[in-house]
């Protein structure tokens, strides 16, 4: 069974919209931990309602590399390995570094409220409101060694109203987030992602059962 490791820094609601889809059974996984590099991230409360594991490790004046150790052992620690686990990134605003990166090689993902490469890096909806763009959007990814930079595994497309502001677009981003994070982590879960150079194949349920014919 893949073990599930949410990184969060706040509210958590993508944390919130992958753990319920675990416990409708939609997610094949078991949520084996949720850390947080805040120690009033309030997702912290919803993961222990819902009766998953959480730990803080506090990330404020700690270099990267220092952070990413303590985090990958206490992932580790939990059965969150790079054989078996999966990391999701949910509201996580910390970089990840090389060696996090080199060692769960294809094995966490994030989500950027923006249709990359459009957008990328912090505050992605005030971004594509202060470019005039007419459609954004929601991207789950594979982390690679850049910045919102690896293979695209969903997106959702979000229209921009000439009236919104960074809030309310925001909000309309966030519906599709948690559809769209529950759904790749799901697809990763079933084994039905390929990773092709810069690109995450999906493939569909019906070549699977062809092959195993
Ligand atoms: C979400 O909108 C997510 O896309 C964004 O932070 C919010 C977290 O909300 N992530 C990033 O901007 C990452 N660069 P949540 O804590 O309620 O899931």
């Amino acid at each position: 069974m893949l073990n599930l490791g949410i990184l969060i820094s706040g509210r958590g609601s993508n944390m919130e919209a992958i753990l319920k889809a675990v416990r409708r059974k939609k997610i094949p996984a078991r949520p084996a931990l949720v850390l947080s590099n805040k120690p009033d991230a309030a997702g912290l409360a919803i993961a222990e309602k819902l009766g998953v594991r959480t730990a803080v490790v506090e990330s404020r004046g700690m270099s990267r590399a220092e952070y990413d150790r303590k985090a990958m052992a206490a992932l580790a620690e939990c059965g969150v390995t790079p054989r078996n686990g999966l990391v999701c990134l949910a509201g996580f605003m910390r970089i990840i570094g090389p060696q996090f990166v080199k060692r769960y090689k294809n094995r966490i993902l994030n989500m950027h409220p923006a249709l990359l490469p459009a957008f990328p890096g912090l505050d992605a909806q005030a971004q594509a409101l202060r470019y005039g763009a007419k459609y954004t959007g929601c991207t789950v990814h594979f982390v690679d060694a850049g910045v919102d930079t690896g293979p695209v595994i969903a997106q959702a497309a979000v229209k921009i109203m000439p009236e919104d502001t960074a809030d309310t677009l925001s909000r309309r981003i966030l519906r599709q987030e948690h559809r769209i994070y529950p759904m790749a982590v799901e697809l990763f879960a079933r084994k039905r992602i390929r990773i092709s150079g810069k690109k995450a194949i999906v493939k569909s349920p019906a070549r699977q059962k062809n092959k195993r014919l």
